[in-house]
Parts: C-alpha cells; structure tokens; sequence
C-alpha cells in the first residue's frame, strides 16, 4: 500500500478548507495507508538564531552535529522524514493576505531542506524527490481565478514552485470566491469535491 502524507493548516471552526480534505480522507482511507501532520496543532520549529545555524552548520557545512544539538533538531527532521516516506502528500490549507499561512510556509522551510529533498550540482539546484506527487487544496474569500486577485496570487503558484524544487509533481484544487460569491460557495466547494474524487480515481 503506498504511502500518503496529509499536511493540513485548517484551524478555523468550520473550515471549508477542512471540507475537503476530509472528502479526499473519506474516499481513500481504505485505499492508502495516511499520516496526517496538523500544523494548527504541531507546528515546525521556526528557523530561529539557533536551529538555523545547526541547519546550515550540519545540512550546508556537511558537519556532525553533537547530541545535544541533534536533539535540537529532531522535531523538524522528524517531519523532513515523513514527506521522504510520502508517495503522496496532501497540502489543505486556505489562502491567507495574498499567500500561504506562515505555518504552512514554515513547514516549507523545513521539508525544503539541503542533502534530503534538493541538492545543488553544477547545473543548479536539483530536486531529489523524485516519484512523489502532491496536490494542494486550497480555498479563498475572494475570487482569485480573475484579475485583478489573479494577479496577486502569491499562494498557489508558490507552492507548486516549492514543491516543483524538490522534485516533485504537483497540481491544486482550489476554491476560491467563497466570501465573494457568498451565493454560489455551496457550487464552488461541490466543484471542488468532484475535483478531489478525479484526483483520488487517478491515484489509487
Ligand atoms: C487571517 C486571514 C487572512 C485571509 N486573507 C485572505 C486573502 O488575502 N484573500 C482572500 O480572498 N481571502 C482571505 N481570507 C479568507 C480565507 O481565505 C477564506 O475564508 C478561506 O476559505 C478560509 O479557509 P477555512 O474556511 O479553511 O478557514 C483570509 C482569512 C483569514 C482568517
């Protein structure tokens, strides 16, 4: 059975966002064995003074790090670990101020990470996740499939660049217009949901 990771940023009660991935874990639960990483509850280690400098020090320098400061350490190699184990990883999480949530960035800043998921060459940086797949679910307040919102969708087109760094295909579902179109969000959740049930046909 392959192996799928569900990163979920879904805090809010009631979160659309939540509506869908729990669609997506109602349909394959069967199908695929599932980690789920909720970042509303454990969240990545910032890349504060400390831990960015052992990072650099170990993932950079290429030097062992003492046992104290592997310690230091373990939580966010512990979640570097789970998307190396991924076949196929799930990222649920809303648009928030033009962009990602600052956990869901921070979970970036951690899976992205140097001798695991990339490595440069002398050709550039090359991903090395390769034979993984990944889709982002996404939802938003406003319309951001037409101008002028489409123009300023850092959220989206950042994370398939995130994810396209480590090698890694992926392709999103998104519902966006929720708050907009007030009216029609029921459609625009429904459409999404269909999407979420193609996707699943397609990989398992
Ligand atoms: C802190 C915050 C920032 C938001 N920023 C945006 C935004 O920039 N553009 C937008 O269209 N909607 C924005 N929204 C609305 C959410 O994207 C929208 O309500 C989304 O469906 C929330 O997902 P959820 O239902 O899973 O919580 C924001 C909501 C919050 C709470």
């Amino acid at each position: 059975m392959k192996n799928t990771l569900i990163v979920n940023y879904t805090p809010r009660i009631g979160s659309n966002t939540k509506i869908l991935v729990d669609h997506f874990t109602a349909l394959n639960k069967d199908k695929t064995k599932i980690t789920v990483l909720d970042l509303a509850k454990t969240a990545p280690d910032l890349l504060l003074e400390e831990n960015l400098n052992l990072y650099v020090k170990r993932n950079f320098g290429g030097v062992d790090l003492s046992e104290d400061e592997q310690k230091r350490m373990y939580h966010n190699d512990k979640i570097v670990q789970q998307i190396l184990d991924a076949d196929f990883i799930v990222l649920a999480s809303p648009l928030y101020n033009f962009s990602i949530p600052a956990t869901v960035k921070a979970w970036f800043d951690t899976v992205i990470s140097a001798g695991k998921t990339f490595t440069q060459t002398a050709t550039g940086p090359k991903g090395l996740c390769e034979n993984k797949q990944a889709v982002l679910l996404m939802t938003s307040g406003g319309d951001f499939n037409s101008e002028p919102l489409k123009n300023v969708n850092f959220g989206s087109p950042l994370v398939a660049t995130c994810f396209g760094f480590m090698g890694i295909l992926s392709e999103s579902i998104t519902a966006f217009g929720l708050q907009q179109y007030q009216d029609k969000a029921t459609e625009i959740l429904e459409k999404a949901k269909q999407e979420v049930e193609v996707l699943s046909n397609k990989w398992y």
